[in-house]
């Protein structure tokens, strides 16, 4: 008789996602001339709509741009956010967007904040209603996440590379953004997903080992950070892991 208690992982299912999950490397520039299939686009829609979500909202809506003059004027956007940002002397090690205009996958991610509502909320414009609608957000940007994230390692499986792009979350940029696309007011575009072949060869960035990330039982104090380490990683090491193959990180 079978053991029922019995479980075997399918630990080559496991070794085909993690060399997915592996190999998924951010690049900032993409051959214009190797065009992603509209068929490749859907598919890799398809993964974001399979995400789970808080109370299962589903609260993202995805905007393919086709469109080269569209694309332009979003990269110009944000060519011109990013000389806003060093003039106002933040520091951010801010790669070249130029990239976007030529991205032949380009995918912009909506969230409908809304849907705040779906999760536990009291609504009723308390202190501790907005304790829960703070919460709320939370669990409503990671639903996007998810889902983003899902669309991310599809690309990757198909074997693009991936750019996940964030840099425009103020309230000017959605007024300047919305327009181009249709979107509804309501709506926040939250990020832009660019896909398609490598120009240059991808290169690993640096990860965090596993004991340094994970804690059994309870908080590993190892691994916990003053606020001026942090500030110290911020100034010594981020230069270095932002645009750097591991390899190259002392
Ligand atoms: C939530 C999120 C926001 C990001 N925003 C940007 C962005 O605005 N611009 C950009 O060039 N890269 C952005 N990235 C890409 C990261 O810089 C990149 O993932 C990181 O350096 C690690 O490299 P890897 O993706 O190759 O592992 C973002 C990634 C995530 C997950």
């Amino acid at each position: 008789m079978d053991d029922v208690t019995q479980f075997t992982p399918n630990l080559a299912r496991y070794e085909a996602l993690m060399e997915v999950v592996r190999n998924r490397l951010t690049s900032r520039a993409f051959r214009p001339d190797i065009p992603v299939p509209r068929e490749h686009i859907e598919m890799v829609m398809e993964a974001a709509r399979h995400a789970p979500s808080g109370a299962n909202a589903q609260p993202w809506h995805y905007i393919v741009v086709t469109d080269p003059a569209v694309k332009q004027q979003i990269a110009d956007y944000f060519v011109a956010e990013a000389s806003k940002r060093a003039k106002l002397k933040m520091k951010f090690p801010t790669p070249n967007y130029r990239g976007l205009a030529t991205a032949p996958g380009f995918v912009v991610v909506a969230a409908d904040f809304r849907f705040v509502r779906a999760f536990p909320v009291l609504l009723d414009g308390s202190d501790l209603d907005k304790q829960y609608q703070a919460n709320a957000e939370r669990i409503l940007l990671q639903s996007v996440a998810a889902s983003t994230m899902s669309a991310h390692l599809a690309a990757a499986a198909l074997g693009y590379q991936v750019w996940w792009v964030t840099a425009i979350g103020q309230e000017e940029a959605q007024k300047s953004l919305r327009p181009l696309l249709g979107v509804p007011e309501e709506l926040a575009i939250i990020d832009i997903m660019l896909f398609g072949v490598a120009a240059k060869p991808p290169y690993k960035r640096w990860k965090k080992t596993l004991p340094q990330i994970v804690s059994w039982d309870k908080f590993d104090m190892k691994n916990y950070m003053t606020l001026d380490e942090i500030d110290e990683w911020v100034r010594e090491t981020r230069p270095k892991v932002m645009y750097r193959d591991e390899a190259k990180v002392d």
